[in-house]
């Protein structure tokens, strides 16, 4: 795959095949690309683990479905009272996070998550040239210390993330984004230019 069209296709897929297996192959891709990103002082402190386990899943599926009942309505009340694509896919991902056939949670023993989501973005790069699908999502957050109690997550080890894996149920999408030239200044805050 371009890696433009990657980038451009790649975003947030919240429905998941259950199904579909995933391989473990893929995943040591996914993470051979991860591992490649760039880190504070090359220190390279992220570390990722990759839950398969299906109990364990469950677990931390359940967790975060409750993080996100827990904040849910604050991103409803963002909304114009219309049906939110987003919410409801957000809800999808809530019920079902502990189905996806593989879960990702970048750790690291302090540091900066500076360090962390560069690795987490060339993760979904590769794995959308793999035909995966993958969200970063942080609501886990709110319920963190009884994640790291079910993947046995030393006290002093944070959780940056969790990253559903799965073959796609719906289609590829180009992300909606703003228009560059709406966010890009040129020499001092605010100054737009057009691109000819
Ligand atoms: C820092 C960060 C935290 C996020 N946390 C969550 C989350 O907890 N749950 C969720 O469903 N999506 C989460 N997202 C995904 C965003 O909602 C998503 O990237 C955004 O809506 C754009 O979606 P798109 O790429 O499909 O266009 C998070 C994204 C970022 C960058």
């Amino acid at each position: 795959m371009e890696l433009s069209e990657a980038i451009r296709t790649t975003r947030a897929m919240r429905r998941l095949d259950p199904d579909r297996p995933v391989s473990d192959e893929d995943l040591w891709s996914i993470l051979e690309a991860a591992s490649r990103a760039p880190s504070g002082g090359n220190r390279q402190v992220a570390r990722w683990l990759v839950v398969r386990d299906p109990e364990r899943r469950a677990k931390i599926g359940r967790l975060y479905g409750e993080a996100w009942g827990s904040v849910r309505q604050v991103y409803a009340d963002q909304g114009d009272g219309a049906p939110s694509p987003i919410l409801a896919s957000a809800d999808h991902l809530a019920a079902h996070m502990g189905e996806a056939p593989a879960i990702l949670i970048p750790c690291s023993r302090g540091g900066d998550p500076a360090s962390i989501y560069p690795g987490c973005q060339n993760a979904f790069l590769k794995a959308r040239e793999l035909g995966l699908g993958t969200a970063l999502t942080t609501v886990h957050r709110l319920k963190e210390a009884e994640v790291k109690a079910v993947l046995d997550i030393p006290e002093d080890v944070q959780t940056w993330a969790m990253i559903p894996v799965g073959y796609p149920l719906g289609r590829w999408g180009e992300a909606m984004r703003r228009p560059v030239e709406e966010t890009t200044y040129w020499d001092a805050y605010g100054e737009r230019r057009s691109r000819s």
